[in-house]
């Protein structure tokens, strides 16, 4: 079976998921989109409303604003592949209407069944981690998402993996003299994507050529 038939696959077992509470609210599971060949995947926290109601990951406000990041590092969704930890949006109903709260680790926990194959479909060189609670996630439970984003960091999931601020922050920190970091996101977008792409022509992991990030000058 090719990767993509496999990430299709994947995809269709997926969108029957009830292995956490999540399920039994859900619009749509929002399991990811973009090139299943990518050489970066974009790794976001989970579904919001927007992304809920249509199933495609960012689509909301945070969405365009990381639409526009992509968009100043010359590229489009279409160049990578964007998806969540959780696949499932995350919502806190004690008041009787959903208001997003974070995914727990269970939920977390169990929706790795989806993300770690989905991302060994994809097998991308690298991963961005978009937001705190990805990287806490996927690279190390006590990741300080202002003191080490943009850092690369050593991972079994792919040759290297970093993190930068996730667009709905930056959309609460802009103001008439800051752009709430938005520079950073760019930042960090242009350098996974090169760093991807450098690897990717010296030899991938899935060619059985393996070569250090350290040998491209990277720091880990
Ligand atoms: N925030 C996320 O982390 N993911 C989405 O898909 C949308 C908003």
């Amino acid at each position: 079976m090719s990767d993509a038939v496999r990430l299709e696959a994947l995809r269709a077992e997926a969108l029957g998921c009830e292995s956490c509470v999540l399920s039994s609210r859900r619009t749509h599971v929002v399991f990811g989109e973009g090139n299943p060949k990518a050489p970066l995947v974009l790794v976001g926290e989970g579904p919001g409303e927007e992304e809920d109601k249509t199933g495609r990951p960012f689509v909301g406000r945070a969405g365009k604003l990381l639409d526009s990041a992509l968009g100043d590092c010359g590229l489009t969704r279409d160049d990578v592949y964007i998806c969540n930890t959780v696949k499932c949006r995350a919502c806190d109903w004690s008041t009787g209407r959903p208001v997003n709260r974070p995914p727990t680790d269970e939920e977390a926990a169990a929706c790795r069944q989806w993300l770690f194959p989905q991302l060994a479909a994809i097998a991308p060189e690298a991963i961005l981690c978009i937001g705190a609670p990805s990287a806490k996630n996927l690279i190390k439970r006590d990741f300080k998402i202002t003191r080490e984003r943009g850092r690369f960091f050593p991972t079994e999931l792919c040759r290297v993996i970093l993190a930068t601020l996730h667009p709905a922050y930056i959309l609460r920190q802009q103001g008439a003299t800051s752009d709430g970091g938005y520079s950073m996101l760019v930042a960090d977008i242009a350098r996974g994507w090169e760093t991807a792409v450098k690897l990717r022509a010296r030899g991938s992991t899935r060619a059985g050529v393996e070569v250090a990030p350290a040998q491209l000058g990277l720091e880990l």
